[in-house]
């Protein structure tokens, strides 16, 4: 027996998510609506063009590019058009009209994400996000929901499918960086303009996402330290590996003490880093996700699946969908987003990480205790130091490869070292510098 009415569902988009959304709300009408206890009217699917040719055939009488017109009449909207505007205006208008809604839209929630959730917490209507990280994968309502009784402490997230293929490929096939990015294209995987993947702005959207989460407190894509892969080279990779460690570009959200002020922070940060192979996340490969939480009484979780793909992305707005409505149903105001606990975002500078640093230096007495010195002088603490393959210089001098492999130290006094480093007369190039986390 279905309840007493029925929602009606706006779609905004009919792309690769949306399609596939459109079709199961479609072909699922009756066990959705046991699911719900009021069934689901799909009154319109908004495109910008109704005859372009779709990966699902959709109902021609559904397609409008009215966008807003289909607002007014819907009780849920759903916006897997992607982008700033007119996504964020059509979301602003739904929730303003009452309506709940869903998304996917990890670029608009990572930079206008608070007057969202404050225009949603305005009307008491619902916005729900859980496609915008990690796909499929359910993350964000494990850290709204599941962990909100928890404390967070740190996540280690793999949050980027792309990126994730490309290191993967570099890491078992010896690719080269460009090859595995062009292989990337061929499947699909990467975008024409990959910038968004391999210069980490996507990564960088979804680590605020999760960090806002996860620590209460507001965090945009601005606050977030942003590296990409574009730096990574196959040596790296092979000296990676031949210390028991995988490359993988993290998003990195942590508690933090400001070693400064002693108040208390977080720190949010994207970069590609070495992780030893035991680690959870070293064994996530192709274009897989994963995410990696510690919590103060939770322990170690760890959250891996899809992180994109229409239909597996489908997934995760549909559930959405259902809890919403459900919560339409029951009635009462939705989730709030808790920002209560405001803490600073810390800059880089203030990161404590551990490094890996390759040093080909000149072959000649003393030139350890040199290098030895220069860290010590900056108070960092060298815990491994492995020396190999001497070769000569074209102007004869011998020279050698030091990898040393440092203790927690903070980034300021690691780039500190590195700079005196490379100036110093003993170096001749300072060939790599690579963080390791997770160990
Ligand atoms: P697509 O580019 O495949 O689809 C976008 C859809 O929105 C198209 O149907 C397009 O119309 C429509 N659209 C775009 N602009 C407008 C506009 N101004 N007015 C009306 N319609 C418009 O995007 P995806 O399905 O890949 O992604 C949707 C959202 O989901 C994005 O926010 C994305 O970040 C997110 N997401 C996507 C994942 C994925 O694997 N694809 C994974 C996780 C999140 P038309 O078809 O006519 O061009
Ligand atoms: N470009 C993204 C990725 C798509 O490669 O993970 C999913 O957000």
């Amino acid at each position: 027996m279905i309840a007493y009415r029925s929602l009606r569902v706006a779609l905004l988009g009919g792309g690769s998510v949306g399609a596939q959304v459109a079709r199961s709300l479609l072909e699922d009408r009756d066990e959705l609506a046991h699911r719900v206890g009021a069934s689901l009217d799909l009154i319109g699917i908004a495109v910008r063009d109704v005859d372009a040719k779709r990966s699902v055939d959709l109902p021609r009488e559904l397609l409008t590019t009215d966008a807003e017109r289909l607002i007014l009449g819907a009780d849920v909207v759903i916006e897997l058009m992607g982008g700033i505007e007119p996504a964020r205006t059509y979301i602003l208008q739904a929730l303003n009209s009452g309506a709940d809604v869903v998304t996917g839209n990890k670029a608009l929630l990572a930079t206008h994400g608070p007057e969202l959730f404050a225009a949603a917490e305005q009307v008491g209507a619902q916005l729900y996000y859980e496609a915008a990280v990690g796909g499929a994968i359910p993350i964000i309502r494990p850290l709204r929901e599941s962990l909100a009784g928890d404390r967070v402490k740190r996540i280690l997230g793999i949050v980027n499918g792309t990126t994730n293929y490309i290191l993967d490929r570099m890491d078992t096939q010896g690719d080269s960086l460009e090859d595995a990015l062009a292989t990337a294209q061929e499947l699909g995987l990467a975008e024409a303009n990959p910038s968004a993947d391999v210069d980490g702005y996507d990564a960088a959207q979804k680590a605020a996402i999760l960090a806002s989460l996860a620590f209460h407190t507001e965090v945009s894509v601005d606050d977030v330290h942003r590296e990409g892969i574009t730096a990574v080279t196959a040596a790296q990779i092979a000296s990676a590996a031949h210390s028991g460690h995988v490359v993988k570009l993290l998003a990195i959200c942590e508690r933090l003490i400001d070693p400064d002020s002693g108040v208390e922070g977080v720190s949010v940060r994207v970069y590609p880093a070495m992780v030893p192979r035991s680690h959870p996340l070293a064994a996530v490969h192709g274009a897989n996700n994963a995410v990696f939480v510690e919590a103060e009484a939770a322990g170690a979780l760890m959250f891996y699946g899809a992180g994109a793909g229409g239909v597996e992305t489908s997934s995760a707005v549909l559930g959405d969908l259902v809890s919403l409505a459900r919560r339409h149903v029951v009635g009462g105001p939705g989730l709030t987003e808790s920002k209560h606990a405001g803490l600073p975002v810390l800059e880089i500078g203030k990161a404590t990480t551990r490094y890996a640093v390759t040093l080909d230096v000149i072959d000649e007495p003393g030139v350890l205790a040199t290098i030895a010195g220069v860290f010590a002088e900056h108070g960092v603490s060298v815990e491994t130091v492995e020396q190999s393959v001497a070769t000569a210089t074209p102007g004869g001098e011998s020279t050698a490869i030091l990898v040393i492999g440092t203790h927690g130290a903070r980034e300021a006094a690691l780039a500190a070292t590195v700079a005196d480093l490379a100036a110093n007369r003993v170096v001749a190039r300072v060939a790599s510098v690579l963080r390791v986390e997770g160990a």
